[in-house]
């Protein structure tokens, strides 16, 4: 698989997205995740910033406008289309797909930020998922606290549901 044929990225863009691509293969290897589980994760990381760079996208916007896309050109798998949909967010009704690309998203080895700390969590993902999912939800919504945004529903509720309340 590879980038939709709808999508609308920047060179910068889809060296994201392939090296989020990366690394959800590398955990589904490490954690010996059967082929067709593999495959849609994969798809999941194609499909999440495939209208990143589009005119009308936004930083809210982008996850929807693609889910939407990809529901149009066929993609029926409800977790897949959730992961895309909510990747920016977190979304409590998110099976394993949902959950890994929201990890890769944030802990792909090109971001400038935090770099030995991240990759450092990424090591640990095939073994403690929960742990470092809690950890990277943790650092990501602090960023939208400390940048003044409004926190949506649904970060809050994903919020709740890795607390266990
Ligand atoms: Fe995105
Ligand atoms: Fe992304």
């Amino acid at each position: 698989m590879s980038l939709p044929s709808w999508a609308v990225v920047t060179p910068e863009r889809r060296a994201h997205i392939e090296r989020v691509v990366t690394l959800l293969s590398t955990w589904a290897e490490a954690r010996r995740t059967p082929d067709g589980e593999r495959a849609r994760w994969v798809k999941a990381g194609w499909l999440h910033d495939a209208l990143r760079d589009a005119p009308a996208a936004d930083e809210l916007a982008h996850g929807p406008m693609a889910a939407e896309r990809a529901a149009r050109h066929g993609e029926s798998d409800r977790g897949v289309l959730d992961a895309v949909r909510y990747h920016s967010l977190g979304y409590t009704g998110w099976d394993e797909v949902g959950k890994m690309l929201y990890l890769a998203d944030y802990l792909e080895p090109g971001r400038a930020f935090d770099r030995e700390l991240r990759a450092s969590l990424a090591a640990r993902v095939p073994h403690d998922r929960d742990g470092v999912l809690q950890q990277v939800a943790a650092r990501r919504i602090a960023r939208v606290i400390d940048d003044r945004w409004p926190l949506v529903p649904e970060t809050v509720d994903f919020w709740n549901s890795l607390v266990g309340s």
